[in-house]
């Protein structure tokens, strides 16, 4: 069963949880949620018969197997189920719609129990903990969610005005370093998981990933990646004190939005400094200086001789890769070539030459997780490999020339001769991350 059938399911229960706060259950709208949600359910399930959904760790899990899409999706969901001290939900075979119904209405606050005999069960489960798919990858999977939700909590909190509590975002790092460390090739392409909602965040753990690459590769060691990770992972934290408006804003930004986004570094860094903790300092450096271009421009103003702190410089490098390859409400993205030759231009200007330099040989021609349209018509997917120039890549065929979305992709190495084109992934019609499992 793929997992595209449960995030089916989970956005249709996401459907019937919204729907059941704003109406009562005969209104219609509850009614064609149900239905759907039943539908749902049911192609879900399929002949497997009964199911158990397990929340664990800020992760989501499909029996033993984790659901890596599914648990960065329903984060949300996945709160609110947790505050009900929901652990696990057995969904017995056929599910009847009444017991969707109050399943929902439970999550959603509304109701204070669910029945004991109904087909929906709670913290049910007849396996532990240790029987958890605890594979590299999934550690992986579980390191990427747990860094989008310490961003999340740390600006959640900076917003409401208090400072944030640095050690969950120091023990998040050290576990991304960690499983970063053990499937480098994995983490680069997990680095292509976007979020258009949460932007800030993913992007945010995105470029923590590529700068702790970027730094094993240029020889630091455990004591320098962590405030690398820190401060790639918070780079961002001071857009808290920027106004929504100017941060969406689609074209040229007047001198007052401008003079009001220039301040995110400064704010950002006086936070971190706030917040104290392990490599508070050089991780509140490299917030200040994200902006601050090789050649002494940029902002805030530093003085020209001095440039830029070197992990300020590799994290500028990474900052911009990732922002340049994901798409925003005022622009689209770009191929992973177009954001390599961004930061060739810049070289010796906004970017230090040697980090670029090194960030391009790491990243390759086409970096892991690129999709390639060659020759034939056919769709490939740049599988984790060395870095540098090659022949032929390692890949996978996802789309084939007929343009069928393959579900399990086919091992197939990619000849560079018969490249036609990079494809971004709104247009190839599937996420390159999505496949980490078999690609890696
Ligand atoms: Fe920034």
């Amino acid at each position: 069963m793929s997992e595209l059938k449960v995030r089916t399911f989970l956005k249709s229960l996401r459907r019937v949880i919204r729907q059941a706060t704003l109406y009562p259950v005969g209104h219609p709208a509850v009614q064609e949620a149900l239905h759907t949600a039943e539908f749902d359910l049911e192609d879900m399930v399929g002949d497997i018969g009964d199911m158990t959904l397990i929340i664990h760790d800020s992760a989501l899990y499909r029996d033993r197997g984790l659901l890596p899409h599914a648990s960065l999706e329903f984060e949300g969901m996945m709160r609110e189920m947790e505050k009900r001290a929901i652990e696990s939900v057995t969904l017995l075979s056929p599910t009847s719609r009444d017991d969707i119904y109050d399943f929902g209405a439970f999550i959603a606050g509304i109701s204070d129990d669910l029945p004991a005999d109904g087909t929906v069960r709670l913290n049910e489960r007849t396996f532990s903990d240790m029987e958890l798919d605890n594979s590299p990858l999934a550690n992986l999977r579980r390191s990427y969610a747990s860094s989008v939700d310490a961003v999340r909590t740390a600006t959640r909190s900076l917003a409401r005005g208090e400072g944030f509590e640095i050690n969950t975002v120091v023990r998040a790092v050290e576990s991304l370093t960690d499983s970063a460390m053990a499937s480098p090739g994995a983490a680069l392409l997990l680095s292509t998981v976007k979020s258009h909602d949460e932007y800030t965040y993913f992007h945010s753990v995105n470029t923590s990933i590529l700068a702790l690459a970027l730094g094993r590769i240029v020889g630091l060691d455990k004591n320098d990646l962590l405030p690398i990770g820190m401060g790639s992972l918070l780079h961002d934290i001071g857009k808290v004190a920027v106004p929504p408006e100017t941060l969406q804003h689609p074209g040229r930004l007047d001198d007052e939005q401008w003079r009001e986004i220039q301040l995110h570094p400064q704010e950002g860094a006086q936070a971190i400094m706030a917040a104290q903790g392990p490599g508070h300092e050089l991780a509140a450096t490299i917030a200040f200086e994200h902006h601050a271009r090789f050649d002494g421009k940029g902002y805030p103003a530093v003085s020209r001789e001095r440039q830029p702190h070197v992990f300020s410089r590799l994290v500028a490098v990474c900052d911009t890769y990732d922002a340049i390859t994901t798409r925003r409400s005022y622009r689209r993205a770009e191929t992973p070539n177009r954001a390599l030759r961004v930061l060739l231009t810049g070289m010796g200007g906004h970017y230090d030459p040697d980090l670029v330099r090194v960030f391009i040989k790491m990243m390759g021609v086409y970096p892991t997780g690129s999709i390639l349209r060659n020759t034939s018509g056919e769709m490939l997917m740049v599988a984790p490999h060395e870095g540098g120039q090659a022949d032929e890549l390692p890949g996978f065929l996802v789309r084939t020339s007929g343009g069928e979305l393959l579900e399990v992709p086919e091992p197939k190495p990619i000849v560079m001769d018969g490249v036609v084109e990079q494809v971004l992934p709104a247009d190839a019609g599937f996420d390159p991350a999505a496949y980490l499992e078999y690609a890696a």
